[in-house]
């Protein structure tokens, strides 16, 4: 939970810097940088790290990853900005900052399918020189930026093109090694010749390899180890995307003076790349994480001795407010945990699951009880509408098991037809209402109608306070593949409900960063 925002620092109508104090951490404080998109995020980290302007700027794809990945170290290494434009317009935002930077010189990185010609023309307004570096592919553009920026480099960052994590995770960790990040084909057996002869005209005596086996093959890596000699080839990888930026911030920025760590999500790519030119410029460790919440591992980082400020970047479409309180990962799969997501794509595992129960102690048409940890919200709950001058509540339905989950399921397909009942009834096996954690609410003896009541719109502004959203909203059912039902709330929990509220989100789907589930 958050204890409040401390100040706000706003650096122009779309981009905001906010500050404020973390509960449940050692640092001292976490931040937020961010703009309402992609582009205006771009410019909000451009404005961090060249306050003054800047002599070059790269432009790069703000929708394609792959020609974009080489350009941060790039960009570092010759005190570059870097901006995200749109493949076919420069969005304003960034036209603005680019006047605001007053460059000399415009870098389009990749060819016209990626930045068009009309982009590049505007840029031509813009500073006296505009070039575009790319190739007939990812890894020509990424040798051709690379050749560009770099004379000479005693160390080499090999990543492979055809995923952008670990190259991502990596530029901040090789451009404070002054380093550049090569693109390559990692599944091949060996390592392309044009990689080769960059290594050759770069005097590279040390490569490190981003990422484990399966993404750069071991045969890519014995050539370098051939090249460059026994013990030049350093691998650095983890189980996954998250703990593979882990394991190459332990190995750059173990032993940095205490300051910032920037934490992106690991599941898009282009807040990291904005960031990635600050956190290389400062020599500071970026860290992938899951949107909505930190695992054991990333907590461990983030209160270590090295850090005394974390920095989320990008919204919380991006990064959800749970992350900068460092609230530890529950699972999303596992029935028992608040936050399991069920639904028309994702069964109960098993499908025959019983919770823990526990009686609420509330007014209820057929006596359910809930899940254990859910009893005392939902008391809460009832009782604080009572409080309210709504009189009383009614538990219309807690928990249902696989059997009347099915027996509710083909009564609704016999009184309505298949198609309304399956969007209003879940099938036995994918229903909330087995995990305990999922009440129905009537109010003056009547669920369907709840909606329009007064103690309809009290639970949908208040029921988070107790630990419960409002499941399945308006406007929702290509996400949901349920109709809105007001009278169903879903207990995940204090922190994530106001989490949830807080960021505006009206799907667990959208929230969790899940696919839809429209249908099965
Ligand atoms: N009414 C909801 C979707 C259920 O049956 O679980
Ligand atoms: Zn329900």
């Amino acid at each position: 939970m958050r204890l409040g925002i401390l100040s706000v620092i706003v650096a122009s109508a779309l981009v905001a810097v906010s500050l404020w104090a973390s509960p449940q951490t050692a640092h001292a404080a976490t931040d937020r940088i961010s703009g309402s998109d992609r582009y205006a995020t771009s410019v909000a980290v451009s404005k961090l790290a060249f306050p003054n302007g800047t002599d070059t700027v790269y432009l790069v794809s703000g929708v394609n990853y792959p020609d974009a990945l080489s350009a941060g170290p790039a960009a570092v290494a010759s005190g570059a900005a870097m901006l995200l434009t749109a493949p076919t317009a420069l969005p304003a935002v960034v036209a603005a900052e680019l006047q605001r930077l007053a460059p000399e010189r415009i870098i389009v990185v990749g060819g016209a399918a990626t930045i068009s010609n009309s982009v590049e023309n505007v840029a031509r307004g813009l500073a006296a020189t505009v070039e575009r570096q790319s190739g007939t592919d990812r890894y020509a553009t990424s040798l051709a930026v690379v050749r560009a920026a770099f004379e000479s480099a005693s160390t080499v960052y090999v990543a492979t093109g055809a995923d952008y994590p670990d190259a991502l995770a990596a530029g901040p960790a090789a451009s404070s090694a002054h380093a550049p990040i090569v693109l390559v084909p990692g599944r091949a057996n060996d390592l392309d010749s044009a990689t080769r002869d960059l290594l050759v005209d770069l005097g590279a005596t040390r490569a490190v390899i981003v990422g484990g086996a399966g993404v750069v093959s071991t045969g890519i890596e014995s050539r370098l180890r051939t090249m460059l000699g026994t013990g030049s080839t350093t691998r650095l990888a983890g189980a996954d995307r998250l703990a593979t930026a882990i394991a190459i911030n332990r190995a750059s920025f173990a032993t940095v003076p205490r300051g910032d760590a920037y934490v992106v999500t690991g599941f898009n790519y282009p807040d990291a790349l904005s960031v990635g030119v600050l956190a290389g410029m400062r020599a500071r460790p970026l860290y992938l994480s899951v949107p909505y919440c930190v695992t054991s591992q990333l907590r461990a980082q983030l209160t270590g001795a090295t850090v005394s400020r974390v920095r989320l970047v990008g919204g919380v479409g991006a990064v959800r407010g749970m992350v900068g309180d460092l609230v530890g990962c529950l699972s999303i799969t596992d029935p028992a945990s608040p936050w399991v997501l069920v639904n028309k794509r994702t069964p109960l595992r098993p499908a025959t699951y019983t919770p823990a129960l526990a009686d609420p102690g509330v007014a209820s048409a057929w006596g359910d009880p809930v899940q254990k940890d859910a009893a005392w919200a939902v008391r809460s709950m009832f009782a604080a509408a009572s409080a309210a001058g709504l009189g009383q509540l009614t538990l219309q339905s807690g928990y249902r098991s696989y059997a009347s989950q099915s027996s509710i399921f083909n009564r609704d397909v016999a009184a309505r037809g298949r198609a309304a009942a399956e969007r209003l009834t879940a099938r036995p096996g994918y229903s909330e209402h087995q995990t305990g954690f999922a009440i129905d609410i009537s109010a003056n003896g009547c669920m369907e109608c709840i909606g329009g009541t007064a103690q309809g719109r009290w639970l949908a502004q208040n029921a988070w306070r107790y630990g419960f959203i409002l499941r399945y909203e308006s406007g929702q059912t290509h996400i949901t593949g349920y109709d809105h039902e007001p009278w169903h709330f879903r207990y995940v929990g204090t922190t994530l409900a106001e989490d949830y509220r807080e960021g505006g989100f009206r799907s667990l789907e959208a929230y969790l960063g899940r696919p839809a589930a429209p249908s099965y």
